[in-house]
């Protein structure tokens, strides 16, 4: 490029960071693009790399998928589009938005409050994870997990959760790490670090599953993942898939509602999400591909549950040449995932303070994170200091992600979509959606409107009872 071009393209890009400011003075993303970005930073994460292929495995494989996708389609696509229609709309966080679109007196706001607590309840354990994640890259790196033996490897993870300091060590480096980017802010802080990991993220994927795809044995893996087998889906197979794609599209609590806070008013919001959404699922089956068959080439279980990521990975990996050059790979790829999701998830709370609360975003991070820190660590300590207190027969690291995959997101999404579908009127949701009539998409209004007033409540609420054990058929 001459000096010539790059000056214009200088000139350009301050001519379109001057149009959003005058736009308004609240931080947003700067682009289409970037609003995509970060939603798909958000949605991908250490769902389609732990928690995806995990329960994928130890749910029967390809018959988990195909549910997991309806609930996708049917009841997460849904939500999420309501969620950033309604941010848009209001321009403000999760519990403001609600307070601001519902008829007076009515206590939709109520989603929003418990969306808030919902994003304190999965960064208590989901910090934790990424703790993990971000010791492996260095524990790898460093020679310390390599081993063919899972055995070992099963070890060197208990070493690791059972240690008090190590855990809360790594979740709050993790705090930090993420309280700086949030602090930076929306374009600044949160876009601007997504539109870096989220390639990064897609070729380290697209490298480590070439690997594991090109091993001897690696049809077997496929199989699994692509044959189905109904036999073992029973009503709890049903509501963690639920609880999967709402955990996977970051819906339910507000995530979408405070990122479509940030979108600009000509994005084509159900164009875009259903991108997301399709992205977000490649990437899951790119992590299942990256995954199974390598573990099936080295004849390892693949029901292995939440152990697979940091057992029965190492040990596989570790077993082809160059295992540790590929061991580092995949935890910076899933450090990298994670990154964006926890970032979509603090800015929930950090959102809310700020503007209820007129508190600016550095003491508004700080009091979240401090508080986070204190919740987190009960997640931290789980297996080691608090191992043999339990809640309802779980420690509390499995309590969070319980309470909060299986009840909060489930009936969050099922009051948004009674809300969007039954109060709130396809007059508001038609000019929502068609940017006040700028967009030709009457039949894609029409077909979100159906699903949204009468397949995506239904559903949640026939899914969530069954699996709860209140109604069995
Ligand atoms: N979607 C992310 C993942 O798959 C996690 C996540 C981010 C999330 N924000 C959320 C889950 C909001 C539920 C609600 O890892």
């Amino acid at each position: 490029m001459d000096a010539q071009s790059a000056v214009s393209r200088a000139e350009a890009a301050g001519a379109e960071e001057a149009r959003d400011v005058v736009q308004g003075t609240r931080d947003g993303f700067t682009s289409k693009l970037g609003v995509i970005a970060a939603t798909l930073g958000s949605a991908v994460g250490l769902g389609n790399i732990w928690k995806f292929p995990s329960l994928t495995g130890s749910n029967g494989g390809a018959a988990f998928i195909i549910i997991y996708l309806i609930c996708t389609v049917l009841v997460g696509l849904p939500v999420m589009i309501s969620e950033i229609m309604l941010g848009r709309k209001m321009k403000a966080n999760a519990v403001t938005t609600l307070r601001k679109v519902a008829p007076k007196g009515q206590p939709w706001w109520l989603i929003g409050v418990s969306g808030v607590l919902a994003a304190f309840l999965i960064m208590a354990f989901y910090t934790e994870v990424a703790g993990w994640v971000f010791a492996y890259i260095f524990k790898a790196a460093f020679g310390a997990i390599l081993s063919t033996d899972p055995e070992v490897t099963s070890q060197a993870f208990v070493a690791l959760i059972s240690d008090p300091m190590q855990s809360l060590f790594w979740q709050w480096a993790v705090l930090v790490f993420i309280s700086v980017i949030i602090i930076a802010g929306v374009s600044k802080g949160i876009e601007k670090t997504v539109k870096r990991s989220l390639p990064l993220l897609f070729v380290l994927l697209v490298i480590v599953g070439v690997r594991s795809l090109t091993l001897p044995g690696a049809s077997q893996g496929l199989a699994f993942l692509f044959t189905p087998d109904f036999s073992a889906v029973t009503g709890a197979t049903l509501l963690t898939a639920m609880g999967l794609a709402f955990f996977k599209l970051s819906v339910g609590m507000g995530t979408m509602i405070t990122y479509g806070s940030y979108a600009r008013d000509d994005q084509d919001i159900p164009s875009s999400t259903t991108r997301v959404m399709l992205a977000d699922l490649t990437v899951s089956i790119l992590a299942g591909i990256a995954i199974f068959p390598a573990v099936f080439a080295f004849g390892f279980e693949p029901d292995a549950g939440p152990s697979l990521l940091f057992i029965t990975i190492p040990a596989v990996f570790a077993s082809m040449p160059f295992g540790q050059f590929f061991i580092v790979i995949f935890f910076i790829l899933a450090a990298s995932a994670a990154t964006g999701a926890m970032l979509s998830l603090l800015e929930v709370p950090v959102a809310y303070l700020n503007e209820q609360m007129h508190w600016s975003r550095l003491k508004a991070t700080l009091v979240t994170s401090i508080v986070l820190a204190l919740i987190g660590s009960t997640a931290a300590l789980s297996s080691s200091v608090l191992a043999d207190v339990t809640v309802l027969g779980m420690n509390f690291f499995d309590l969070y992600d319980s309470v909060t995959s299986k009840i909060l997101l489930p009936l969050g999404g099922l009051c948004i979509s009674i809300f969007v579908g039954w109060f709130w009127g396809f007059d508001e949701i038609k000019q929502a959606l068609s940017n006040e009539g700028a967009l030709q998409n009457q039949t894609i209004i029409r077909v979100f409107y159906g699903i949204v007033k009468f397949v995506t409540p239904v559903l949640l609420a026939v899914v969530m009872l069954n699996g709860l054990g209140i109604i069995t058929f």
